[in-house]
């Protein structure tokens, strides 16, 4: 493992939206979202202090591993490089300089309840000591990140439930939210920039960049929903910092299959089919009908998560983000409006650039697919 890379994931959680020494000098970023089924890449140049999109694409991982366009790919490092160059050189990329994000696949993110009474510098003793319940795997394989929470009062269980009795004392915890990334994981991202030779100082978890290209100055607690092909991300943010974060191992490909396999058709047409009918009943009832089942399943976890925050917290979600490919299912905004009772929003990073006229519908529809890899490119020019 790379010690320097090592240093600067250990100086807290705010590191990870401050890792790079970035080079000021540099006009032009890259972001690089890996994602499971497909690579997404944005190059962004800051030009009188603002940002202007410079070019962006994506493209599908399947193929290179001989699998359907949609599809969850688990491909050799090699793989992976070679499908970076094609993107980078498809979409015109010019610059060698970027950030790559760290999938929410490839790592752990939890919260620590601490005692109040800890001092932060005993924090990075304790930390991997009460990690260690966390993580499946030795300690010393992991790189640990951490950033402790604003203190909030957690509401008692019971002061809401019986009115008469006198309320009971808030506690205040400290709160702890905390990243493991195995070495491993570290060590293969480092390889796919050294033989893409592009040039990059740390990484960033995916979350964090999402958050930066998806939110505007939203205080309020909101539901982040990025919604990829082998899972579904969820987290509860307030005042621009993650409290929650919860991830369902369901995804947009787990749709396809299940219509692939209930209508004893390939993946590429279920693929189709999910595409253009998504919830409309009118449509094609027996296709919709396996969308709404899987948009439940993950609506359910999504609606548990959400309760237990009102619950500790007291507060109440203000709006729902939702971002990834899987979230332009036709009907989902209404599904979501229904669910969740609260506002509902595409995410719009495109909006946070310069960009020819002409193609802001485009760059509207295409957003919630690209809001990670705007998010890696914004960090670096902001
Ligand atoms: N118009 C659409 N309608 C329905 N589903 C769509 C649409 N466009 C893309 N998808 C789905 O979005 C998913 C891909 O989304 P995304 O690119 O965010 O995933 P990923 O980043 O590769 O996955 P993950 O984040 O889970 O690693 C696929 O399942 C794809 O079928
Ligand atoms: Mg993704």
């Amino acid at each position: 493992m790379d010690n320097s890379l090592k240093n600067v994931i250990s100086q807290g959680l705010a590191s990870f939206s401050n890792i790079f020494s970035v080079d000021k000098s540099a006009s032009s970023f890259l972001g690089i979202d890996i994602g499971s089924s497909a690579i997404k890449v944005v190059q962004i140049k800051k030009k009188n202090g603002k940002a202007v999109l410079e070019t962006y694409g994506a493209i599908a991982l399947g193929p290179y591993g001989n699998s359907d366009i949609g599809s969850v790919t688990n491909l050799q490092t090699d793989a992976i490089v070679q499908a970076l160059i094609d993107v980078m050189k498809e979409s015109n990329v010019t610059i060698r300089s970027g950030i790559l994000s760290i999938p929410s696949s490839s790592s752990l993110i939890f919260t620590l309840t601490l005692p109040d009474k800890i001092t932060e510098d005993k924090l990075s003793s304790i930390i991997p000591i009460e990690a260690r319940k966390y993580i499946p795997v030795p300690i010393a394989e992991v790189t640990l990140d951490w950033f402790v929470l604003p203190k909030t009062s957690e509401s008692s269980e019971n002061n809401t439930l019986n009115q008469s009795e006198p309320q009971k004392t808030i506690e205040i915890k400290t709160e702890v939210l905390v990243v493991a990334i195995h070495n491993d994981t570290l060590t293969r991202y480092q390889e796919i920039l050294k033989k893409t030779e592009i040039h990059s100082d740390a990484f960033e978890m995916e979350i964090f960049s999402n958050i930066r290209s998806s939110f505007s100055h939203d205080l309020a607690p909101i539901l982040l929903i990025d919604f990829g092909a082998s899972k579904t991300k969820l987290s509860i943010v307030e005042e621009g910092i993650v409290h929650v974060f919860h991830v369902v191992n369901r995804g947009g490909a787990d749709i396809t299959k299940n219509i692939a396999s209930a209508l004893s058709t390939s993946f590429s047409e279920a693929e189709k089919l999910k595409r253009s009918v998504g919830l409309d009943l009118n449509s094609n009832p027996e296709v919709a009908d396996i969308v709404k089942l899987s948009i439940e399943y993950i609506f359910s976890d999504a609606n548990n998560v959400v309760f237990a925050y009102q619950k500790k917290y007291n507060k109440n979600i203000s709006k729902v983000i939702l971002t990834g490919g899987g979230s332009l299912i036709k009907g989902l905004m209404e599904k979501s409006v229904s669910n969740f009772h609260t506002d509902v929003v595409y995410s719009n990073p495109f909006s946070r650039t310069e960009a020819p006229a002409f193609l802001s519908k485009i760059l509207e529809i295409s957003g919630p697919e690209f809001s990670v890899a705007v998010g890696l490119a914004l960090r670096q020019l902001l």
